[in-house]
């Protein structure tokens, strides 16, 4: 379409026009990133903390997000940076017993404020010029120029607007902690997710020990990494060698599998479980903890189509031991393989009687679908002794994976109560 031009175009303002420049010939300043002394994190960021940038933190109420926060700030303070921690959700007292558990003495000294009025916390930020802030959380912060109470849509916006404008303008780089809903989403605008440059989810169990940390955007630095903490005594510890933990720990049992997924660039094997009994309600119960329950849905509707597994009058409960959770396709063909196995009360055909390893992503019309990272799927089971693996490039179908898997028993399923 040609551009409007001529008399009739308007000038709408007398704004001056600004000359474009070629992306070539703008000066990018070199981001010194600033470490926050936990690996698993600064990895997660894509190396660190970026400089006067806006970090979203979201996760469920004790999952331990003051935590994270406050061993980043102990750690920063330690390596010389100016910190400061404002708290609209805990007293100061509160924040000094956390920080009283955490191992080493910097904690106690970082510089807090207990502040719920966002006037009064801007006005902070401005006089101490922080290079790294933590708000915990936005849901909590009161701007006094807006009705409504805090945590309000408008609320939040407002806050995290002001204290964006005040961080970008003095280069402070802020840890914003946010709630999650119920569904796991952050409580408020989507907007937030559009202001800020990264999103960081903090998912798990509370009453479970392991926790994931996962970028759901990073504008420095790939999305999708994700990093395993375990929740101890004396605060969270990176776990490095989870593999190693979930397979050592794997059952072997009927309705068990170890899955190949994919944290992020990450391989991680985990052991995905199912338990399948005769139901006494309509509908009957799904109960999923650790993975999307549409796709569980979704894989289930798989199984009674294409593999003879009815389970309309059955409750199905698919877990993930250990409390992470995983966003990953690859994760389908554990959960078809994990729930035949639990029908049929017999356990996954392997060798040597280590668990069977599998991953694919399972297409609607039964067949298996391949997923990124194949080769290092496989690389992470064989590095455990779990071969072969039942996966999409050796087996087309889920027929074959379940010949495979389970020894091509194609009797229709009579479920137990
Ligand atoms: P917290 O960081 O307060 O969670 P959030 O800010 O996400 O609500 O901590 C969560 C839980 O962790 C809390 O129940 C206490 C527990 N905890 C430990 O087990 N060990 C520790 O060293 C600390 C500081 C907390
Ligand atoms: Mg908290």
């Amino acid at each position: 379409m040609a551009a409007p031009s001529g008399p009739g175009v308007r000038r709408r303002s007398g704004a001056a026009a600004v000359a474009p420049v070629a992306l070539g010939d703008i000066v990018v300043d070199q981001h010194q990133r600033l470490s926050t002394g936990i690996g698993e994190l600064d990895s997660v960021l894509g190396g660190g903390i970026v400089p006067g940038s806006l970090i979203l933190i979201g996760g469920a109420p004790g999952i331990g997000k003051s935590t994270l926060t406050t061993m980043a700030l102990a750690n920063l303070l330690a390596a010389g940076r100016r910190t400061l921690y404002v708290s609209a959700e805990e007293s100061a007292a509160q924040i000094r017993l956390r920080a009283e558990r955490l191992s080493g003495d910097a904690a106690l000294r970082i510089p807090v404020i207990a502040q719920t009025d966002l006037h009064t916390v801007l006005a902070t930020l401005e006089q101490e010029r922080p290079e790294v802030c933590v708000i915990d959380s936005v849901q909590t912060l009161h701007s006094s120029d807006l009705s409504g109470a805090a945590g309000s849509v408008a609320q939040v916006r407002e806050v995290a607007g002001e204290i964006m404008r005040v961080a970008k303008a003095r280069h402070i780089a802020v840890l914003l902690v946010g709630h999650v809903t119920k569904d796991g989403a952050l409580a408020g605008p989507r907007v937030l997710e559009h202001m800020v440059d990264c999103v960081l989810a903090f998912e798990g169990e509370r009453e479970r020990t392991y926790r994931t940390l996962r970028a759901l955007k990073n504008r420095f630095g790939p999305a999708h990494e994700a990093g395993v903490f375990e929740m101890r005594d004396h605060g969270l510890v990176e776990v490095l060698d989870a593999s190693a933990r979930f397979v050592g720990e794997a059952t072997r049992a009927p309705g068990s599998v170890v899955l190949c997924a994919m944290e992020g660039s990450r391989p991680l094997l985990v052991e995905v479980q199912a338990l399948v009994c005769r139901s006494e309600l309509v509908p009957p119960r799904r109960v999923v903890s650790g993975l999307d329950r549409n796709r569980v849905a979704l894989v289930l509707a798989v199984l009674g189509r294409h593999a003879g597994i009815g389970l309309g009058s059955a409750d199905v409960f698919v877990n993930v031991v250990g409390g992470v959770r995983i966003d990953d396709p690859g994760a389908d063909l554990a959960v078809a393989l994990a729930v035949a196995s639990a029908v049929r009360r017999t356990e996954l055909r392997s060798s040597a009687g280590r668990p069977l390893a599998c991953f694919g992503e399972l297409g609607l019309t039964g067949e298996l679908r391949t997923v990124a990272h194949g080769d290092r799927r496989l690389a992470e089971a064989q590095k455990f002794g779990l071969t072969p693996v039942v996966e999409p490039e050796s087996h087309g179908t889920l027929r074959s994976a379940f010949a495979a898997a389970l020894g091509g028993d194609d009797r229709p399923a009579a479920i137990a109560a």
